[in-house]
């Protein structure tokens, strides 16, 4: 069976990734330092899939310790990359921890590939390359843009690294990138989806949070912004959807479709949303209103931004299937199960 290697595999779009890896056949091998993610996902991926991944609680900076797994596991045919520092904000306090964890974790798995035979590597990128793109919807030819954080400048970095690599010949290397839009939403079956550490960062688990009692009140970061209602405007990609986009990407290697050595896809939904709209959405689909207040807005917001996602559509025959009012459904049912958890253990303190 192809074994295929997941780093960040416990985090919320690895475990997602996994499960529908499992679900095509192949075989996962997690390595995950569990920084971001609890070592409950491999359970919890388990309830789905009836499947245990291989885990290895390993950080990508561990050069020898990554060798290792790599001798440990003979059969491994593909690499998706996720592991990485991912929050916006933090990167700007600690650039140093992003480069580091980001540029040299993804350096160790290019560095050993090779040494292993292993020739096809998925990377986790985002749109947030493109910046605030000049023309939308944006493609995959739509310029890069000097990066507004270090952490999207990480993934502008890894991209060139990953280019420079394949395009050197020094090793028999492809690889697919894909860059995310705004990752939403949980699995169906409640058993896996997004964990903010903290309080949260994003949207959704905000407007979750807000919705179960967490969280006071959902701030929406200005309205006052060029679009038709005032709010920033994404392309918010339903997680399944998202992890799907991996396993066609990973079969398209194996099945060597690749028409060019380094191939980049856009993963989105085509459609851009804004801030109201998404809460609407939730409120319609949950019939739980969500607490908010119009507040100032958040330094380095893009106004708005939403893919083209044709070439995803057209050459690796992947679409995003999920509605919204689904992917809305399934974020609030992980939401109660996660909260009735915490409460079942506070209760047991
Ligand atoms: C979406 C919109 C906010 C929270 C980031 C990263 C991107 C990717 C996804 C890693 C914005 C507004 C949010 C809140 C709000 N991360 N908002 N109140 O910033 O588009 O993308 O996360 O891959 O790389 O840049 O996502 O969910 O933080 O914000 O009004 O409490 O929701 O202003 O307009 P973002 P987000």
């Amino acid at each position: 069976m192809d074994q295929v290697l997941v780093t960040g595999g416990t985090g919320f779009i690895g475990s997602h990734t996994v499960v529908e890896l499992q679900n095509a056949g192949y075989e996962v091998i997690i390595v995950d330092n569990l920084s971001n993610s609890s070592i409950d996902s491999i359970s919890r991926i388990e309830r789905i899939t009836g499947i245990k991944p291989h885990f290895e609680n390993l950080d990508c900076l561990d050069y020898v310790g990554l060798d290792h797994v790599f001798a440990k596991y003979e059969d491994i045919k593909a690499i998706i990359h996720f592991a990485a520092s991912k929050a916006v904000g933090e990167s700007v306090q600690k650039p140093i921890l992003y480069y580091r964890n980001n540029v040299n974790g993804l350096m160790n798995i290019i560095d050993l590939m090779p040494l292993y035979g292993i020739k096809h590597l998925v990377f986790s990128s985002s749109c947030t390359v493109y910046g605030q793109p000049d023309t939308l919807p944006v493609t995959e030819s739509s310029p890069i843009k000097p990066a507004t954080s270090p952490y999207g400048n990480t993934k502008q970095i890894c991209e060139e690294i990953i280019r420079d690599v394949v395009h050197s010949g020094s090793c028999d290397m492809r690889s697919i990138v894909l860059r995310y839009f705004n990752p939403i939403g949980a699995h169906p079956s409640g058993e896996i989806g997004e964990l903010p550490v903290g309080v949260p960062n994003n949207l959704v688990p905000y407007i979750t949070q807000t919705a179960i009692g967490m969280r006071e009140e959902l701030r929406i970061f200005g309205d006052d912004y060029d679009t038709p209602d005032g709010t920033c405007i994404r392309d918010y990609i339903d997680v399944v959807d998202l992890a799907k986009a991996h396993v066609v990407a990973v079969k398209r290697m194996l099945e060597e479709k690749q028409e060019e050595p380094i191939e980049y896809f856009n993963i989105g939904t085509g459609k851009g949303i804004s801030v109201l709209e998404l809460v609407h959405a939730f409120e319609k689909a949950t019939g739980v209103k969500v607490a908010r207040r119009v507040v100032g807005r958040r330094e380095g917001d893009i106004v708005k931004v939403w893919a083209d996602a044709t070439k995803a559509n057209n050459v690796l025959g992947w679409h995003a299937e999920t509605p919204l009012d689904e992917t809305m459904k399934n974020a609030w049912k992980w939401e109660q199960k996660v909260h009735g958890e915490t409460e079942k253990k506070k209760g047991k303190e």
